[in-house]
Protein backbone atom coordinates (compact mmCIF):
# COMPACT_ATOMS: atom_id res chain seq x y z
CA UNK A 1 0.00 0.00 0.00
CA UNK A 2 1.44 3.41 -0.99
CA UNK A 3 1.98 6.48 1.23
CA UNK A 4 -0.31 8.39 -0.49
CA UNK A 5 -3.14 5.79 -0.03
CA UNK A 6 -2.46 5.55 3.66
CA UNK A 7 -3.26 9.07 4.16
CA UNK A 8 -6.42 8.60 2.29
CA UNK A 9 -9.22 7.81 5.06
CA UNK A 10 -11.95 5.82 3.84
CA UNK A 11 -15.38 6.58 3.01
CA UNK A 12 -17.29 8.01 6.08
CA UNK A 13 -21.02 6.60 4.28
CA UNK A 14 -20.22 2.87 3.51
CA UNK A 15 -15.97 2.92 4.47
CA UNK A 16 -16.29 0.51 7.81
CA UNK A 17 -14.79 -2.31 6.34
CA UNK A 18 -12.22 -0.37 4.22
CA UNK A 19 -8.97 0.27 5.67
CA UNK A 20 -7.87 3.58 3.14
CA UNK A 21 -9.47 5.92 0.64
CA UNK A 22 -9.94 5.55 -3.27
CA UNK A 23 -7.05 6.70 -5.24
CA UNK A 24 -7.27 9.73 -7.08
CA UNK A 25 -8.02 8.19 -10.59
CA UNK A 26 -10.43 5.77 -8.59
CA UNK A 27 -12.56 9.14 -6.93
CA UNK A 28 -12.46 10.72 -10.57
CA UNK A 29 -14.29 7.72 -12.15
CA UNK A 30 -16.51 6.84 -9.67
CA UNK A 31 -17.67 10.54 -8.70
CA UNK A 32 -20.96 11.30 -10.48
CA UNK A 33 -21.83 14.65 -8.54
CA UNK A 34 -20.74 16.87 -10.96
CA UNK A 35 -23.71 15.79 -13.33
CA UNK A 36 -25.95 13.82 -10.92
CA UNK A 37 -26.82 17.36 -8.66
CA UNK A 38 -29.14 17.72 -11.15
CA UNK A 39 -31.45 15.29 -9.03
CA UNK A 40 -31.12 17.38 -5.81
CA UNK A 41 -35.05 18.46 -6.05
CA UNK A 42 -35.82 14.49 -6.29
CA UNK A 43 -33.52 13.13 -3.87
CA UNK A 44 -35.29 15.33 -1.15
CA UNK A 45 -38.64 15.78 -2.44
CA UNK A 46 -38.15 11.39 -2.43
CA UNK A 47 -36.11 11.48 1.04
CA UNK A 48 -39.09 13.31 2.55
CA UNK A 49 -41.63 11.01 1.76
CA UNK A 50 -39.38 8.01 2.82
CA UNK A 51 -38.81 9.79 5.86
CA UNK A 52 -42.90 9.98 6.77
CA UNK A 53 -43.20 6.66 5.82
CA UNK A 54 -41.06 5.62 8.36
CA UNK A 55 -42.19 7.33 11.18
CA UNK A 56 -46.08 6.55 10.31
CA UNK A 57 -45.16 2.60 10.48
CA UNK A 58 -42.92 3.37 13.66
CA UNK A 59 -39.74 2.26 11.65
CA UNK A 60 -38.65 5.92 12.95
CA UNK A 61 -39.36 8.09 15.60
CA UNK A 62 -41.77 10.89 14.83
CA UNK A 63 -39.12 13.04 16.36
CA UNK A 64 -36.57 11.78 14.11
CA UNK A 65 -38.48 12.44 10.99
CA UNK A 66 -38.88 16.04 12.35
CA UNK A 67 -35.66 16.74 12.49
CA UNK A 68 -34.90 15.32 9.15
CA UNK A 69 -37.40 16.98 7.14
CA UNK A 70 -36.20 19.95 9.01
CA UNK A 71 -32.60 19.18 8.06
CA UNK A 72 -33.73 18.14 4.12
CA UNK A 73 -35.55 21.56 4.22
CA UNK A 74 -32.56 23.38 4.96
CA UNK A 75 -30.59 21.74 2.58
CA UNK A 76 -32.97 22.50 -0.04
CA UNK A 77 -32.60 26.17 0.21
CA UNK A 78 -28.71 25.61 0.17
CA UNK A 79 -28.81 23.97 -2.95
CA UNK A 80 -31.29 26.77 -4.26
CA UNK A 81 -29.30 29.25 -2.66
CA UNK A 82 -26.14 27.89 -4.25
CA UNK A 83 -24.10 27.73 -0.97
CA UNK A 84 -24.15 23.81 -0.90
CA UNK A 85 -20.79 22.92 -0.68
CA UNK A 86 -20.74 19.77 -3.06
CA UNK A 87 -18.13 17.20 -2.42
CA UNK A 88 -16.67 14.56 -4.78
CA UNK A 89 -15.27 12.27 -2.15
CA UNK A 90 -18.99 11.73 -1.51
CA UNK A 91 -19.22 10.61 -5.24
CA UNK A 92 -23.33 11.55 -5.93
CA UNK A 93 -26.52 13.63 -4.49
CA UNK A 94 -27.46 10.89 -2.33
CA UNK A 95 -24.45 10.95 0.07
CA UNK A 96 -23.84 14.60 -0.19
CA UNK A 97 -27.03 15.20 0.81
CA UNK A 98 -27.23 12.75 3.88
CA UNK A 99 -23.63 13.22 4.66
CA UNK A 100 -24.51 16.96 5.42
CA UNK A 101 -28.08 16.26 7.00
CA UNK A 102 -25.53 14.77 9.59
CA UNK A 103 -23.84 17.81 9.90
CA UNK A 104 -27.25 19.65 10.20
CA UNK A 105 -29.01 17.50 13.07
CA UNK A 106 -26.76 15.00 13.77
CA UNK A 107 -27.18 10.95 14.05
CA UNK A 108 -30.95 10.94 13.59
CA UNK A 109 -29.89 11.42 9.58
CA UNK A 110 -28.14 7.92 10.03
CA UNK A 111 -31.98 6.53 10.32
CA UNK A 112 -33.48 8.03 6.97
CA UNK A 113 -31.74 5.47 5.17
CA UNK A 114 -33.43 2.16 6.92
CA UNK A 115 -35.12 0.42 4.50
CA UNK A 116 -33.59 2.08 1.46
CA UNK A 117 -30.19 1.53 -0.80
CA UNK A 118 -28.78 4.16 -3.06
CA UNK A 119 -30.14 1.88 -5.60
CA UNK A 120 -33.46 2.48 -5.15
CA UNK A 121 -33.22 6.23 -4.32
CA UNK A 122 -31.36 6.72 -8.00
CA UNK A 123 -34.05 4.69 -9.72
CA UNK A 124 -36.47 6.65 -8.18
CA UNK A 125 -34.74 9.73 -8.51
CA UNK A 126 -34.15 9.43 -11.91
CA UNK A 127 -37.49 8.26 -12.88
CA UNK A 128 -38.72 11.46 -11.22
CA UNK A 129 -36.59 13.67 -13.14
CA UNK A 130 -37.69 11.90 -16.45
CA UNK A 131 -41.19 12.50 -15.75
CA UNK A 132 -40.76 15.77 -15.30
CA UNK A 133 -39.00 16.11 -18.69
CA UNK A 134 -41.76 14.33 -20.22
CA UNK A 135 -44.79 16.54 -18.64
CA UNK A 136 -43.04 19.12 -19.58
CA UNK A 137 -42.29 18.77 -22.82
CA UNK A 138 -46.11 17.36 -24.08
CA UNK A 139 -46.91 21.25 -23.18
CA UNK A 140 -44.23 21.96 -25.42
CA UNK A 141 -45.33 19.63 -28.39
CA UNK A 142 -48.67 21.12 -27.92
CA UNK A 143 -47.50 24.78 -28.67
CA UNK A 144 -45.65 23.08 -31.65
CA UNK A 145 -48.68 21.87 -32.81
CA UNK A 146 -50.75 25.02 -32.53
CA UNK A 147 -47.96 27.07 -33.99
CA UNK A 148 -48.27 24.52 -37.31
CA UNK A 149 -51.97 24.30 -37.12
CA UNK A 150 -52.17 28.45 -37.18
CA UNK A 151 -49.86 28.40 -39.81
CA UNK A 152 -52.13 25.69 -41.79
CA UNK A 153 -55.12 27.66 -41.18
CA UNK A 154 -53.50 30.54 -42.87
CA UNK A 155 -52.40 28.80 -46.27
CA UNK A 156 -55.33 26.30 -46.39
CA UNK A 157 -55.19 27.46 -50.01
CA UNK A 158 -51.43 28.60 -50.71
CA UNK A 159 -50.47 26.18 -53.35
CA UNK A 160 -47.05 24.87 -53.52
CA UNK A 161 -45.47 22.14 -55.29
CA UNK A 162 -45.56 18.63 -53.68
CA UNK A 163 -42.37 16.76 -54.42
CA UNK A 164 -41.38 13.03 -53.90
CA UNK A 165 -37.63 12.16 -54.55
CA UNK A 166 -37.24 16.02 -53.61
CA UNK A 167 -38.80 16.46 -57.13
CA UNK A 168 -41.92 18.58 -57.95
CA UNK A 169 -44.66 15.66 -57.79
CA UNK A 170 -47.97 17.09 -57.81
CA UNK A 171 -49.45 20.53 -56.52
CA UNK A 172 -50.40 20.76 -52.97
CA UNK A 173 -51.51 23.28 -50.29
CA UNK A 174 -48.84 24.90 -47.90
CA UNK A 175 -51.75 24.53 -45.50
CA UNK A 176 -52.17 20.75 -46.25
CA UNK A 177 -47.71 20.80 -45.79
CA UNK A 178 -48.38 21.94 -41.76
CA UNK A 179 -51.14 19.48 -41.06
CA UNK A 180 -48.78 16.83 -41.61
CA UNK A 181 -45.99 17.94 -39.50
CA UNK A 182 -49.38 18.49 -37.04
CA UNK A 183 -49.95 14.59 -36.96
CA UNK A 184 -46.38 13.74 -36.22
CA UNK A 185 -45.89 15.99 -33.03
CA UNK A 186 -49.10 15.03 -32.18
CA UNK A 187 -48.27 11.53 -32.34
CA UNK A 188 -45.02 12.43 -30.72
CA UNK A 189 -46.63 14.16 -28.07
CA UNK A 190 -48.87 11.05 -27.04
CA UNK A 191 -45.59 9.09 -26.78
CA UNK A 192 -44.58 11.46 -24.24
CA UNK A 193 -47.78 10.71 -22.73
CA UNK A 194 -47.57 7.04 -22.42
CA UNK A 195 -44.39 6.80 -21.43
CA UNK A 196 -45.37 8.98 -18.26
CA UNK A 197 -48.12 6.39 -17.96
CA UNK A 198 -45.96 3.58 -17.80
CA UNK A 199 -42.91 4.48 -16.13
CA UNK A 200 -45.10 5.95 -13.40
CA UNK A 201 -44.72 3.15 -10.79
CA UNK A 202 -42.83 3.95 -7.98
CA UNK A 203 -39.53 1.94 -8.02
CA UNK A 204 -38.44 3.16 -3.66
CA UNK A 205 -38.53 0.32 -1.18
CA UNK A 206 -37.08 -2.05 -3.65
CA UNK A 207 -34.09 -1.31 -1.61
CA UNK A 208 -31.05 -2.73 -2.50
CA UNK A 209 -32.23 -5.50 -4.89
CA UNK A 210 -34.11 -8.05 -3.03
CA UNK A 211 -36.98 -5.57 -0.65
CA UNK A 212 -36.42 -5.05 2.66
CA UNK A 213 -37.68 -7.07 6.03
CA UNK A 214 -38.89 -3.54 7.94
CA UNK A 215 -42.52 -3.10 7.91
CA UNK A 216 -42.65 -1.04 4.91
CA UNK A 217 -45.74 0.76 3.53
CA UNK A 218 -44.51 1.12 -0.62
CA UNK A 219 -47.66 2.03 -1.46
CA UNK A 220 -47.81 5.13 1.12
CA UNK A 221 -44.80 6.68 -0.32
CA UNK A 222 -45.93 5.91 -4.50
CA UNK A 223 -48.99 8.32 -3.62
CA UNK A 224 -46.73 10.61 -1.87
CA UNK A 225 -44.94 10.88 -4.30
CA UNK A 226 -47.41 11.10 -7.57
CA UNK A 227 -47.01 7.85 -8.63
CA UNK A 228 -50.25 5.35 -9.49
CA UNK A 229 -49.00 2.47 -7.86
CA UNK A 230 -45.41 1.07 -6.51
CA UNK A 231 -43.15 -1.10 -8.95
CA UNK A 232 -44.35 -5.06 -8.35
CA UNK A 233 -40.91 -6.52 -8.75
CA UNK A 234 -37.60 -5.50 -6.56
CA UNK A 235 -35.22 -6.52 -9.02
CA UNK A 236 -36.86 -5.03 -11.58
CA UNK A 237 -37.14 -2.04 -9.70
CA UNK A 238 -33.22 -1.13 -9.08
CA UNK A 239 -32.08 -2.20 -12.33
CA UNK A 240 -34.09 -1.38 -15.39
CA UNK A 241 -33.53 2.05 -17.02
CA UNK A 242 -36.30 1.34 -20.16
CA UNK A 243 -38.19 4.58 -19.03
CA UNK A 244 -34.84 6.29 -19.85
CA UNK A 245 -34.82 4.50 -22.97
CA UNK A 246 -37.97 5.09 -23.73
CA UNK A 247 -37.55 8.74 -23.24
CA UNK A 248 -34.90 8.78 -25.91
CA UNK A 249 -36.60 6.73 -27.97
CA UNK A 250 -39.36 9.11 -28.23
CA UNK A 251 -37.31 12.44 -27.86
CA UNK A 252 -34.99 10.72 -31.23
CA UNK A 253 -38.53 10.11 -33.11
CA UNK A 254 -39.60 13.58 -32.07
CA UNK A 255 -36.24 15.25 -33.11
CA UNK A 256 -36.04 13.28 -36.50
CA UNK A 257 -39.71 15.23 -37.27
CA UNK A 258 -38.07 18.21 -36.33
CA UNK A 259 -35.13 17.73 -38.45
CA UNK A 260 -37.52 17.04 -41.31
CA UNK A 261 -39.14 19.93 -41.59
CA UNK A 262 -35.77 22.26 -40.65
CA UNK A 263 -34.26 20.25 -43.48
CA UNK A 264 -37.09 21.71 -45.65
CA UNK A 265 -36.35 25.44 -43.92
CA UNK A 266 -32.94 25.07 -45.07
CA UNK A 267 -33.61 24.51 -48.64
CA UNK A 268 -36.35 26.76 -48.74
CA UNK A 269 -35.06 29.71 -47.52
CA UNK A 270 -32.38 29.83 -50.30
CA UNK A 271 -32.78 32.25 -53.23
CA UNK A 272 -33.49 29.40 -55.83
CA UNK A 273 -36.40 28.04 -53.65
CA UNK A 274 -37.32 31.89 -52.05
CA UNK A 275 -40.57 29.67 -50.40
CA UNK A 276 -39.68 30.99 -46.81
CA UNK A 277 -37.76 34.27 -45.27
CA UNK A 278 -36.94 33.29 -41.84
CA UNK A 279 -36.98 36.37 -39.56
CA UNK A 280 -34.30 37.71 -38.67
CA UNK A 281 -34.62 36.61 -34.60
CA UNK A 282 -34.04 33.15 -35.90
CA UNK A 283 -31.26 33.57 -38.44
CA UNK A 284 -27.86 34.89 -38.94
CA UNK A 285 -25.79 37.15 -41.02
CA UNK A 286 -22.23 36.27 -42.41
CA UNK A 287 -18.79 38.09 -40.95
CA UNK A 288 -17.87 38.39 -44.89
CA UNK A 289 -20.67 37.92 -47.50
CA UNK A 290 -22.97 40.87 -46.44
CA UNK A 291 -25.87 39.38 -49.03
CA UNK A 292 -26.27 36.27 -46.47
CA UNK A 293 -28.76 35.09 -43.74
CA UNK A 294 -28.04 32.19 -42.59
CA UNK A 295 -30.71 30.39 -41.36
CA UNK A 296 -28.76 29.21 -38.46
CA UNK A 297 -31.54 28.02 -36.19
CA UNK A 298 -33.40 25.58 -38.34
CA UNK A 299 -29.30 23.92 -38.92
CA UNK A 300 -29.15 23.70 -35.47
CA UNK A 301 -32.65 21.86 -34.79
CA UNK A 302 -31.30 19.70 -37.80
CA UNK A 303 -28.25 18.85 -36.16
CA UNK A 304 -29.24 18.44 -32.35
CA UNK A 305 -31.02 15.02 -33.91
CA UNK A 306 -27.27 13.65 -33.97
CA UNK A 307 -26.52 14.69 -30.56
CA UNK A 308 -30.15 13.01 -28.79
CA UNK A 309 -29.63 9.73 -31.51
CA UNK A 310 -26.50 9.36 -30.18
CA UNK A 311 -27.46 9.68 -26.17
CA UNK A 312 -30.23 6.94 -27.06
CA UNK A 313 -27.66 4.49 -28.89
CA UNK A 314 -25.72 5.37 -25.44
CA UNK A 315 -27.91 4.04 -23.01
CA UNK A 316 -28.91 1.03 -25.27
CA UNK A 317 -25.40 -0.07 -25.14
CA UNK A 318 -24.72 0.51 -21.44
CA UNK A 319 -27.50 -1.42 -20.48
CA UNK A 320 -27.11 -3.99 -23.00
CA UNK A 321 -25.12 -6.42 -21.35
CA UNK A 322 -26.08 -5.94 -17.73
CA UNK A 323 -26.98 -9.00 -14.92
CA UNK A 324 -29.85 -8.13 -12.92
CA UNK A 325 -29.30 -6.33 -10.92
CA UNK A 326 -27.79 -3.06 -10.24
CA UNK A 327 -24.12 -2.52 -11.84
CA UNK A 328 -22.36 1.12 -11.24
CA UNK A 329 -22.19 1.26 -15.38
CA UNK A 330 -26.19 2.31 -14.64
CA UNK A 331 -24.75 5.29 -12.99
CA UNK A 332 -23.56 6.53 -16.91
CA UNK A 333 -27.24 6.44 -17.68
CA UNK A 334 -27.86 10.11 -16.44
CA UNK A 335 -25.25 12.66 -18.68
CA UNK A 336 -26.84 11.45 -22.18
CA UNK A 337 -30.41 11.79 -21.04
CA UNK A 338 -29.82 15.04 -19.12
CA UNK A 339 -27.47 16.14 -22.95
CA UNK A 340 -30.61 15.35 -24.67
CA UNK A 341 -33.12 16.71 -23.01
CA UNK A 342 -31.82 19.78 -22.99
CA UNK A 343 -31.29 19.31 -26.76
CA UNK A 344 -34.87 18.21 -26.95
CA UNK A 345 -36.13 21.00 -24.93
CA UNK A 346 -33.99 24.01 -27.23
CA UNK A 347 -35.26 22.32 -30.51
CA UNK A 348 -38.77 22.65 -29.71
CA UNK A 349 -38.68 25.74 -28.61
CA UNK A 350 -36.25 27.50 -31.43
CA UNK A 351 -39.11 25.56 -34.13
CA UNK A 352 -41.94 26.49 -32.43
CA UNK A 353 -40.21 30.17 -32.48
CA UNK A 354 -39.36 29.80 -36.44
CA UNK A 355 -42.80 27.95 -37.33
CA UNK A 356 -44.28 31.42 -35.18
CA UNK A 357 -42.25 34.08 -36.78
CA UNK A 358 -41.37 33.32 -40.16
CA UNK A 359 -42.65 34.90 -43.88
CA UNK A 360 -44.27 32.66 -46.37
CA UNK A 361 -43.80 33.65 -49.98
CA UNK A 362 -47.10 32.81 -51.74
CA UNK A 363 -46.15 33.77 -55.00
CA UNK A 364 -42.87 31.79 -55.46
CA UNK A 365 -44.91 28.90 -53.89
CA UNK A 366 -47.31 29.15 -56.66
CA UNK A 367 -44.88 29.55 -59.25
CA UNK A 368 -43.51 26.74 -58.34
CA UNK A 369 -46.36 24.70 -57.91
CA UNK A 370 -46.99 25.21 -61.57
CA UNK A 371 -43.67 24.46 -63.40
CA UNK A 372 -42.35 20.71 -63.55
CA UNK A 373 -45.33 19.66 -65.36
CA UNK A 374 -47.05 19.60 -61.39
CA UNK A 375 -50.60 18.41 -62.87
CA UNK A 376 -49.85 15.77 -65.17
CA UNK A 377 -51.17 13.28 -63.44
CA UNK A 378 -54.36 15.12 -63.24
CA UNK A 379 -54.13 15.07 -67.63
CA UNK A 380 -54.03 11.10 -66.87
CA UNK A 381 -56.37 11.03 -64.78
CA UNK A 382 -58.91 13.15 -67.11
CA UNK A 383 -57.97 10.73 -70.09
CA UNK A 384 -59.20 7.58 -67.29
CA UNK A 385 -62.34 9.29 -66.31
CA UNK A 386 -63.31 11.06 -69.28
CA UNK A 387 -61.81 8.99 -72.00
CA UNK A 388 -62.39 5.71 -70.28
CA UNK A 389 -58.40 5.08 -70.96
CA UNK A 390 -57.14 2.19 -68.44
CA UNK A 391 -54.99 4.13 -66.59
CA UNK A 392 -51.64 2.89 -67.60
CA UNK A 393 -52.06 3.88 -71.69
CA UNK A 394 -53.53 7.27 -70.29
CA UNK A 395 -49.81 7.30 -68.10
CA UNK A 396 -48.29 6.59 -71.43
CA UNK A 397 -50.23 9.47 -73.26
CA UNK A 398 -49.32 11.86 -70.93
CA UNK A 399 -45.77 11.01 -71.04
CA UNK A 400 -45.24 11.86 -74.04
CA UNK A 401 -47.50 15.21 -73.98
CA UNK A 402 -44.32 15.86 -70.76
CA UNK A 403 -42.37 14.94 -73.44
CA UNK A 404 -43.42 17.51 -76.39
CA UNK A 405 -44.18 19.99 -73.59
CA UNK A 406 -40.09 19.50 -72.28
CA UNK A 407 -38.53 19.91 -75.94
CA UNK A 408 -40.75 22.95 -76.41
CA UNK A 409 -39.78 24.13 -73.25
CA UNK A 410 -43.37 25.13 -72.47
CA UNK A 411 -45.92 24.02 -69.72
CA UNK A 412 -48.61 21.55 -69.91
CA UNK A 413 -51.32 23.50 -70.28
CA UNK A 414 -49.28 25.70 -72.83
CA UNK A 415 -49.88 22.88 -75.49
CA UNK A 416 -52.41 23.38 -78.26
CA UNK A 417 -55.80 21.42 -78.04
CA UNK A 418 -53.99 20.03 -81.54
CA UNK A 419 -50.94 18.99 -80.47
CA UNK A 420 -52.84 17.04 -77.61
CA UNK A 421 -55.47 15.31 -79.56
CA UNK A 422 -52.32 14.00 -81.71
CA UNK A 423 -51.49 12.14 -78.92
CA UNK A 424 -55.03 10.97 -78.12
CA UNK A 425 -58.16 11.66 -80.59
CA UNK A 426 -60.59 11.51 -77.37
CA UNK A 427 -59.26 14.35 -75.87
CA UNK A 428 -61.43 17.58 -76.19
CA UNK A 429 -61.07 21.13 -74.85
CA UNK A 430 -62.27 20.39 -71.49
CA UNK A 431 -58.58 18.87 -70.74
CA UNK A 432 -57.38 22.26 -70.19
CA UNK A 433 -59.77 22.97 -67.08
CA UNK A 434 -57.72 20.18 -65.20
CA UNK A 435 -54.24 21.40 -66.32
CA UNK A 436 -54.33 24.37 -63.91
CA UNK A 437 -52.55 24.21 -60.15
CA UNK A 438 -55.61 25.41 -58.38
CA UNK A 439 -58.21 22.82 -60.01
CA UNK A 440 -55.73 19.70 -59.28
CA UNK A 441 -55.58 20.76 -55.77
CA UNK A 442 -59.34 21.54 -55.33
CA UNK A 443 -60.13 18.05 -57.08
CA UNK A 444 -57.91 16.04 -54.37
CA UNK A 445 -60.90 15.94 -51.63
CA UNK A 446 -60.66 12.38 -51.30
CA UNK A 447 -60.48 11.70 -46.94
CA UNK A 448 -56.80 13.10 -45.90
CA UNK A 449 -56.15 14.74 -49.21
CA UNK A 450 -54.78 18.47 -49.91
CA UNK A 451 -57.57 19.70 -51.05
CA UNK A 452 -58.56 23.02 -48.80
CA UNK A 453 -62.07 21.51 -48.23
CA UNK A 454 -60.28 18.33 -46.59
CA UNK A 455 -57.46 20.46 -44.63
CA UNK A 456 -60.34 22.56 -42.92
CA UNK A 457 -61.26 19.05 -41.82
CA UNK A 458 -57.77 18.24 -40.56
CA UNK A 459 -57.50 21.65 -38.49
CA UNK A 460 -60.79 21.41 -36.84
CA UNK A 461 -59.78 18.37 -35.84
CA UNK A 462 -57.49 18.84 -34.28
CA UNK A 463 -58.71 22.54 -33.02
CA UNK A 464 -61.31 20.48 -31.06
CA UNK A 465 -58.47 19.83 -28.36
CA UNK A 466 -58.41 21.92 -25.63
CA UNK A 467 -54.54 22.73 -25.82
CA UNK A 468 -54.72 23.65 -29.48
N1 LIG B 1 -24.53 7.24 -8.12
C1 LIG B 1 -25.09 5.96 -8.29
C2 LIG B 1 -25.78 5.86 -9.66
O1 LIG B 1 -26.01 6.85 -10.22
C3 LIG B 1 -26.08 5.67 -7.21
C4 LIG B 1 -26.31 4.24 -6.93
C5 LIG B 1 -25.11 3.64 -6.30
N2 LIG B 1 -25.33 2.28 -5.89
C6 LIG B 1 -24.35 1.49 -5.58
N3 LIG B 1 -24.66 0.26 -5.24
N4 LIG B 1 -23.09 1.85 -5.61
O2 LIG B 1 -26.07 4.80 -10.15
Amino acid sequence: MSENENNKSSNKMWGGRFGSGPDAIMEEINASIDFDKKLYAQDIEGSMAHAQMLADNGIISAEDREKIAHGLNTILSEIEDDTFQYSRALEDIHMNVEARLRDLIGPAAGRLHTARSRNDQVALDFRMWVRAELTKNVTHLEKLISAFVGLAEEHVDTVMPGFTHLQTAQPVTFGHHCMAYVEMFARDRTRMLDCIDRLNECPLGAAALAGTGFDTNRHQVAETLGFREPTRNSLDSVSDRDFALEFLSNASICATHMSRFAEELVIWSTPQFNFVRMSDSFSTGSSIMPQKKNPDAAELVRAKTGRINGANISLLTVMKGLPLAYSKDMQEDKEPVFDAAESLELAILALTGMVSDMHINKDAMRAAAGSGFSTATDLADWLVREAGLPFRDAHHVTGAAVAMAEERNIELHELSLEDLQGLNASITKEIFSVLTVDASVNSRKSYGGTAPEQVRKQIAHWQKHNWV
